[in-house]
C-alpha cells in the first residue's frame, strides 16, 4: 500500500508540466519556489484517488474519460482562498466616502451593478453588500446587484451558504454582527441574514472568461498578485471593458496598477488611490 507522505515533492520537470497546466487553465502563475507547495496540495489528490505518482496524477487529469471531474478539484487545490470580513477597510470607506454618493448621483434612476471578481468564500461581497445598505441611511435607497464569482467551485457553495466563524469574522463591529448576521444555535458561527443571501447572485467562473458589462463596480482584490503582468494587464483591460464611464476598480492594497498599460485614470484619495474609467 503507498504510503502517501512518503511520496517525495514534484521533480523539476513534472512542476513545469503542472505549472503550464494551472496556467492554462487559471492563468495562475507559480514561481519556481512553490515547489512544495504544490507538491503537498497534488499529494492529497494522489490519497483521494489512490495513485501511487504525479505521473499517474497528470495523466488522470488529461483523460477524457476523467478530466472533466476532476479539475474542479485540481482547481481547487491550486488555488489560495484566504479571505475575512473587513479586510482592508480603506477600500469600503472610499467606496462610502467618495464612489457610492457620485454614482448614486448619476446614475438616478438605474441600478448599480457591482462584481466581487475572484470572492473567494465569500466575505468580501457580503461585506460589501453590508457597506450598500449601511450607505443608504445617508444616500437614501437605491437599487443595486451584485455577482460574486470565483473559479473553485468549493468556495463558492460555502459562499452561497454564509456560514462564518472565528479568524473570518472577528473584525466585524459587534453592532454589524448583530443586524446582518444570525448566531447558529449551539454552535460557535454565524450565518449571513438570508435577505442578504438571497440578494447575491454567486458563480463559478474564470475572470478571463467571464463577460459582464455595464458594470458601476469591481472589486478584484488580492487575485492579481497570482497572475504575471500580461495577463494582469489582460484582465485589467477586460475589467475596463466592462464598466460603465464614470466607474470603478478595486485592488488589493498590496496590489497596483502602476506597472501596467491600462487605461485607468488614478484619483489620490485620502483612503487610498482609485481607479476610474473616464474614457469609452
Ligand atoms: C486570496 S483570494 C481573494 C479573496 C477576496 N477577493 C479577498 O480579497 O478577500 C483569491 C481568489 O481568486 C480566485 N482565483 C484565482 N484565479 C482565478 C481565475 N482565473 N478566475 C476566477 N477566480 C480566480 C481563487 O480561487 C481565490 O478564491
Amino acid at each position: 500500500m503507498t504510503n502517501f507522505s512518503e511520496i517525495p515533492d514534484l521533480d523539476a520537470g513534472q512542476f513545469q508540466r503542472f505549472a503550464k497546466l494551472i496556467h492554462e487553465k487559471a492563468h495562475i502563475h507559480l514561481k519556481d519556489h512553490k515547489i512544495t507547495l504544490l507538491s503537498n496540495r497534488l499529494r492529497k489528490r494522489l490519497r483521494a484517488l489512490s495513485l501511487g505518482s504525479y505521473d499517474e496524477y497528470f495523466k488522470y487529469i488529461n483523460d477524457e474519460a476523467t478530466a472533466q471531474k476532476e479539475m474542479v478539484h485540481f482547481l481547487e487545490a491550486v488555488t489560495t482562498n484566504e479571505s475575512y470580513f473587513w479586510r482592508t477597510t480603506q477600500n469600503f470607506e472610499a467606496l462610502k466616502k467618495h464612489v457610492l454618493p457620485e454614482l448614486v448621483k448619476e446614475h438616478r434612476g438605474s441600478k448599480l451593478k457591482l462584481w466581487s471578481a475572484g470572492c473567494s468564500t465569500g466575505e468580501e461581497p457580503y461585506n460589501l453588500a453590508i457597506e450598500i445598505v449601511e450607505s443608504m441611511k445617508s444616500l437614501g435607497h437605491f437599487e443595486w446587484d451584485l455577482l460574486g464569482s470565483d473559479i473553485s467551485t468549493r468556495v463558492v457553495d460555502f459562499a452561497r451558504a454564509g456560514i462564518y466563524s472565528g479568524r473570518k469574522i472577528e473584525r466585524i463591529p459587534e453592532n454589524i454582527l448583530r443586524r446582518y448576521f444570525r448566531k447558529l444555535e449551539d454552535q460557535d458561527a454565524y450565518q449571513v441574514r438570508q435577505d442578504l443571501r438571497e440578494k447575491i447572485h454567486f458563480d463559478v467562473e474564470n475572470l478571463f472568461e467571464a463577460m459582464h458589462p455595464g458594470l458601476h463596480c469591481i472589486f478584484c482584490r488580492n487575485v492579481m498578485i497570482y497572475f504575471n503582468r500580461t495577463d494582469q494587464e489582460k484582465l485589467v483591460n477586460r475589467f475596463h471593458e466592462m464598466l460603465v464611464k464614470g466607474g470603478y476598480l478595486f485592488i488589493g492594497h498590496a496590489e497596483s496598477l502602476q506597472m501596467l498599460h491600462t487605461p485607468f485614470s488614478t484619483r489620490p484619495t485620502e483612503e487610498g488611490v482609485l481607479y476610474q474609467k473616464t474614457s469609452q
